[in-house]
């Protein structure tokens, strides 16, 4: 029997090649080389970033973006996906207020995201309560939904998630204890570290440090941010590093064959114009096919909503089956 394979996606807004290199690849590799039987359901965890987006148009602009962004880059190709988003299924939601009343309290205080806010607001001198919201708090039980909602066996997450499906399993094992076996126990699969992807300073890409390389801008716009790359003073007939930023960044989009060449020109010498003139190419190179389905899906909202909704359609029928098993154990039916 093939396997349920779920993971979900939160609309936070960082649209980069460190998410492209980091997690849209990685997740298309996997799907690509899973058994013919197994399902892949992939969703837009909205109601899950609703924790930190409160502005309208960001929140609607980010979930048509990220749709985008993995539809752009393939997701939707293979018949083993089920691409949806979250607040489209209400039975999750139903499923998250039950499974609410088999969740102890402890559990929660336990969670990382949580104790980091208590933490902080420990070190300000602030009330432990301070910027913490129910959606936070509850975070975990609805995830738990979002999971053991749709039959998962397994849940590809980075490290960083790796609690919330251990919470998931114990929210499972609790409702099976109190009303009979209901859940499958789901197991995290926690995906191999790639190589952090560093930013234009060299620091780990990301948002926060203002040093990502844009995904999807246009090709003049990423050539500005490949000419932003830091480099030394270095002149053009000295040897060097590969240990730069540059090379680190050079290699993702690079060839192998394009690899050693540009270490060979490395121990010549080279001038850092030149490696980021052939930087920009095949970063570009890369780049503009999926940025041209990109600009076909994000000018086209009611095809997202199609699909989106199509898929939607899936998800229901499974989660209503396992919501139709929890209503009839907990009275309800
Ligand atoms: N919390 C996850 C994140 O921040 C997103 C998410 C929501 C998720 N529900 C999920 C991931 C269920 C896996 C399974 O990345």
């Amino acid at each position: 029997m093939g396997k349920i394979i779920l993971t979900g996606i939160k609309p936070t807004g960082d649209l980069h090649i460190g998410n492209y290199f980091g997690a849209i690849l990685p997740s298309l590799k996997m799907i690509e080389k899973s058994k013919d039987d197994d399902i892949f359901m992939f969703f837009l965890a909205d109601y899950h970033a609703l924790n930190t987006l409160k502005d309208k148009n960001e929140f609607k602009n980010n979930c048509y973006e990220l749709a985008a962004a993995w539809l752009a880059c393939g997701l939707a190709k293979s018949s083993k996906v089920i691409f949806y988003r979250q607040s489209d299924i209400d039975e999750l939601f139903k499923l998250n207020w039950i499974l609410c009343n088999v969740t102890p309290k402890g559990l929660m205080n336990r969670a990382h995201a949580y104790k980091a806010q208590v933490e902080l607001n420990k070190t300000n001198g602030q009330d432990i309560d301070h910027n913490v919201n129910m959606g936070l708090y509850n975070y975990p039980v609805l995830m738990a939904a979002d999971i053991l909602g749709m039959n998962t066996n397994f849940v590809p997450v980075g490290i960083d998630q790796k609690q919330h499906v251990e919470i998931a399993r114990e929210i499972a094992k609790s409702f099976n204890s109190t009303y009979g076996e209901c859940f499958n126990l789901p197991e995290a699969f926690i995906k191999k570290e790639v190589a952090t992807i560093i930013g234009l300073d060299g620091r780990k890409m990301s948002k926060s440090y203002n040093n990502v390389i844009p995904l999807f801008k246009d090709e003049k716009t990423l050539k500005k941010h490949i000419d932003r790359i830091v480099t030394d003073s270095s002149s053009v007939d000295e040897p060097k590093s590969t240990d730069t930023t540059i090379f680190k960044i050079y290699e993702l989009f690079a060839t192998s064959v394009e690899k050693q060449e540009m270490i060979r020109a490395f121990e010549k010498g080279i001038g850092w114009g030149e490696v980021k003139k052939k930087t920009n190419e095949v970063a570009n190179r890369e780049l503009a096919p999926i940025r041209e389905k990109y600009n076909y899906y994000i000018n086209n909202h009611k095809l997202i909503d199609e699909i989106l909704q199509t898929g939607a359609e899936k998800a229901k029928k499974i989660a209503r089956q396992v919501l139709d098993r929890v209503e009839t154990l907990i009275g309800k039916k």
